[in-house]
C-alpha cells in the first residue's frame, strides 16, 4: 500500500504523506498543501472527511458499530466499570487500581464546595430558563471563583483543575435541577459514591431522608458511561478549538455545553421525548410521522434516528434499549410513549427510505425514556448528557494541550462582493 497520495493540479503533481492510525485508519496529511501549491486549500463543510487531530482516547468504527474508550469496548465498560473508573480511564489513559481510584475520589470530594456567591448568579435566572443555558453560564462563572490559570506543563496544576471541575460540575447540575423544581440548593454527602451522590444532590426532598435505589443508580451510572466520550463530535471539537486559543478548561467546557445543547447533537434526547409525546397527543399514528419524516417538503425529522458516523447501528443504542426495558420493568413503569418508540423503530428499520440512508436509532432514542422513568424533567435530559460527557471533554482538552496543538483556525473560500467603492449615506 502506498504511503503517499498525489494531487495533480494545473499540470503540477504534489505528494502528501499518508498517516495510519492504530486501527489502520488512513488519512492524507495535507499540512503543506497551501504552501507548496501556491494557495490551494481543501473545503469540507461539516468536516465529513476532515480529521482535526490525532487522538489516543476513543476509537469508533461507524460501519461496524464499534466504540472503545482507550481500547476497552463500550459493552465491557458499561457492564463492568463504574462512571468514575471510566472518567479516570478516559482522562489519564489507564484503568485506575483500587488505591488510585480511591485517591481520585477523595481528591474530588475535597473540592466539591461551590462558592455560595454562585447561588446569587443562579438566583438571577428566571425559573423558565433552559437548564443548558444556565449550566453553561454557571460553568463559565466558576472561572471567576477559581481564577488561577492552569500551567499545563505542571502535572499537579493540571490534575488540580481536573479534580475541581469533576467535583463542582455535578453540584451545578444538581442546583440547575433544584432551581427548576423550586427545591433549596444543597450539597452532597461525601460518604456516598460519585454517582449516588449526584443522584442525592439532584433529588433529595427537603423534608425527607435520601434513600438509595440501587437500580436507579446503576442505570444512571451506565447512561453516564455510554455518553462519556465520542471522539471529535460537535461539542468535543468545540472544547478542543476553544481550548486551542489557550482559554482555560472551564471556559472551554462552557462552550462545549452550548454546542451540545442543539437538537442535532445532545439536544436530541429532549427532542425525542417531545416528538414521542406529540405523536401520542396526536393519536399515536406512527405511520403519519414516518411519512412526514420522508417528505422533503416537511422539515420534520425523526429525532433519535441517524448519526453522522454510525451507518449500521449505534452500539450505545443497543445497550440503552436493554437498559430502558430493565429500568421500566424494575420500577414498574408502564410508559405509553415506549410503545410509540418501539413502533417507530420497527417501522423505520423496515422502511426503504431509512434503510437506503442507513438511518438507525442513535443513543438518544432510548436515553430519554430512561431519564423520564428516573423522574428527570425533559428539559434536563441534555444536562444529563453533559454530565456524562464531562470526562470526555476533559480528556480531549488535556490531550490537545499536552500535544501543544496549534490554535484551530480554518480557512474559507470567499464568495462575497469584490472590492467596491464606499457609497455615502446620502447617496444610498
Ligand atoms: N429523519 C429523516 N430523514 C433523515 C434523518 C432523520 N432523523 N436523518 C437524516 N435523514 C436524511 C436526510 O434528509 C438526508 O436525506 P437525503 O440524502 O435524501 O437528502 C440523509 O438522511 C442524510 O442526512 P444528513 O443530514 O446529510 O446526515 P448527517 O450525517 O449530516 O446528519 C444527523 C446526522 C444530524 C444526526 C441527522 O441524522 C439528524 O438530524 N438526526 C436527527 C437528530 C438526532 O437524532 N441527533 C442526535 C445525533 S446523536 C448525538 O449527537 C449524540
Amino acid at each position: 500500500m502506498s504511503d503517499k497520495a498525489t494531487l495533480e493540479y494545473n499540470g503540477q503533481k504534489y505528494e502528501f504523506p499518508i498517516i495510519k492510525g492504530s486501527e489502520d485508519e488512513l488519512a492524507v496529511n495535507i499540512k503543506t498543501l497551501r504552501g507548496v501549491s501556491g494557495g490551494l486549500i481543501t473545503i469540507d463543510p461539516g468536516y465529513k472527511n476532515t480529521g482535526s487531530c490525532e487522538s489516543a482516547i476513543t476509537f469508533l468504527d461507524g460501519e461496524k458499530g464499534v466504540l472503545r474508550y482507550r481500547g476497552y469496548s463500550i459493552e465491557e465498560l458499561a457492564e463492568k466499570a463504574d462512571f468514575l473508573e471510566v472518567a479516570y480511564l478516559l482522562i489519564f489513559g489507564e484503568l485506575p487500581n483500587k488505591e488510585q481510584l480511591e485517591a481520585f475520589h477523595v481528591d474530588i470530594k475535597n473540592e466539591s464546595h461551590v462558592d455560595e456567591e454562585m447561588k446569587k448568579i443562579l438566583d438571577a435566572f428566571p425559573k423558565s430558563a433552559h437548564p443548558m443555558g444556565v449550566l453553561s453560564s454557571l460553568t463559565s462563572a466558576l472561572i471567576a471563583f477559581n481564577p488561577v490559570s492552569v500551567n499545563v506543563t505542571s502535572n499537579a496544576e493540571m490534575y488540580g483543575a481536573i479534580v475541581r471541575i469533576l467535583a463542582k460540575f455535578p453540584v451545578l447540575v444538581a442546583w440547575t435541577l433544584r432551581k427548576k423544581k423550586g427545591f433549596p440548593l444543597d450539597y452532597g454527602d461525601d460518604s456516598l459514591g460519585y454517582v449516588e451522590n449526584i443522584h442525592k444532590m439532584m433529588f433529595k426532598k427537603p423534608s425527607q431522608e435520601y434513600k438509595k435505589n440501587k437500580q436507579v443508580i446503576d442505570a444512571l451510572d451506565q447512561l453516564l458511561i455510554l455518553h462519556a466520550d465520542h471522539e471529535q463530535n460537535c461539542s468535543t471539537s468545540t472544547v478542543r478549538i476553544v481550548g486551542s486559543s489557550h482559554a482555560g478548561l472551564f471556559a472551554s467546557l462552557s462552550a462545549g455545553i452550548s454546542a451540545l445543547w442543539g437538537p442535532l447533537h445532545g439536544g436530541a434526547n429532549q427532542a425525542v421525548i417531545e416528538m414521542l409525546e406529540a405523536i401520542e397527543a396526536d393519536g399515536g399514528d406512527t405511520k403519519k410521522y414516518m411519512a412526514k419524516a420522508k417528505d422533503k417538503n416537511d422539515p420534520f425529522r425523526l429525532m433519535g434516528f441517524g448519526h453522522r458516523v454510525y451507518k449500521n447501528f449505534d452500539p450505545r443504542a443497543k445497550i440503552i434499549k436493554k437498559a430502558a426495558d430493565k429500568v421500566l420493568e424494575d420500577l414498574g413503569i408502564d410508559d405509553p410513549i415506549l410503545e410509540i418508540a418501539k413502533g417507530l423503530e420497527k417501522e423505520a428499520l423496515e422502511d426503504q427510505y431509512f434503510v437506503d440512508r442507513k438511518l438507525y436509532p442513535n443513543v438518544d432514542f432510548y436515553s430519554g425514556i430512561i431519564y423520564r422513568a428516573l423522574g428527570i424533567p425533559t428539559e434536563m435530559f441534555t444536562v444529563m448528557f453533559a454530565l456524562g460527557r464531562l470526562p470526555g471533554w476533559i480528556a480531549q482538552w488535556r490531550e490537545m494541550r499536552l500535544n501543544n496543538e496549534p490554535i484551530g483556525r480554518p480557512r474559507q473560500i470567499y464568495t462575497g462582493a469584490n472590492q467596491r467603492p464606499f457609497v455615502n449615506l446620502d447617496k444610498r
